[in-house]
């Protein structure tokens, strides 16, 4: 998936952490981060895939970037911080990170086990909280940005949703307390909130009929997402345009929540 991804200038030459970099959403803010200059160190569960798409990305890079890949698992502390330490160790700084690492769940309300409550409850809420532990102490004293992924399910109620919705929430929730106990260290936190968006995720729920008419239809500007426009929607809140931003969900929707 390569397109081109808007540039912010002062982006040039820093360093960021992404999780769930290997697919979809995750790895368009790897190919937008190293066409804007940015080294990455990019880490997902799937071994083989993060260094594959490291691989394939690395012939992106603009203006001397690179691409570190790391096999981790966002729900354990120690791999966050493995993550800052390749940062620094690799490239000296690190200035940004993105907690992007999701999964879905599927189920209602009499079905829904505890296992997926666990699961949803560990990728997103503890993954977002370690993440933002491990990037504040790596950025120290000179500050950064951080964006957590959130979902548009969040605000939105859709049946057999609840566990994912609800640690989704708490993401959203979380960003904030983030963003107020940060602020003194320099350090902004902000989230992004996606609509349905074209990726691994959302096709393993729609199966092979794919995003019924109707769904796409209610989006008041008529289409799914594209990941690349997420992440240009992160590298904003990454980047000085946003600098008097902090605690802010931005809803990358096409206006779907409206409906
Ligand atoms: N696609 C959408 O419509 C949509 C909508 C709203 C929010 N989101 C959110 O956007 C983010 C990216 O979603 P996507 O659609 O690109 O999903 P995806 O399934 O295509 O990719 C997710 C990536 O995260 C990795 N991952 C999963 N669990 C992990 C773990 N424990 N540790 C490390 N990596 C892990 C996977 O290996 C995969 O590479 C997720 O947080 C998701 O909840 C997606």
């Amino acid at each position: 998936m390569i397109y081109e991804p808007t540039v912010f200038a002062d982006m040039a030459g820093r360093t960021v952490a992404v999780t769930g970099a290997a697919r979809g959403i995750g790895e368009a803010h790897v190919l937008a981060l190293v066409r804007n200059g940015v080294n990455v160190v990019a880490g997902d569960l799937d071994k083989g895939a993060i260094a594959a798409t490291a691989k394939r990305l690395g012939e992106e890079c603009r203006g001397g970037a690179t691409i570190a890949p790391m096999s981790i698992d966002v729900t354990r502390a120690e791999d966050h911080h493995a993550l800052a330490e390749r940062a620094l160790e690799r490239y000296g700084t690190l200035d940004g990170w993105i907690n992007n690492a999701g999964r879905y769940a599927l189920s209602g309300v009499l079905e829904t086990s505890g296992a997926e409550f666990t699961l949803m409850h560990d990728v997103h809420v503890l993954g977002v909280s370690f993440g933002v532990q491990a990037a504040v102490r790596a950025m120290g004293e000179s500050g950064g940005a951080i964006v957590n992924v959130a979902s548009i399910a969040a605000y939105v109620v859709r049946a057999r949703s609840g566990a994912y919705s609800a640690s989704k929430a708490a993401v959203d929730h979380l960003t904030k307390f983030q963003a107020v106990e940060l602020g003194a260290r320099g350090i902004r936190v902000n989230a992004v909130a996606p609509g349905m968006i074209d990726t691994d995720m959302l096709s393993s729920l729609t199966g092979e009929g794919g995003i019924p008419r109707s769904a796409v239809e209610a989006v008041p500007l008529r289409r799914i997402g594209t990941p690349g426009e997420v992440s240009d929607t992160v590298l904003f809140l990454l980047s000085d345009a946003s600098r008097f931003v902090t605690g802010h969900t931005l809803v990358v929707d096409g206006g779907g929540r409206h409906r």
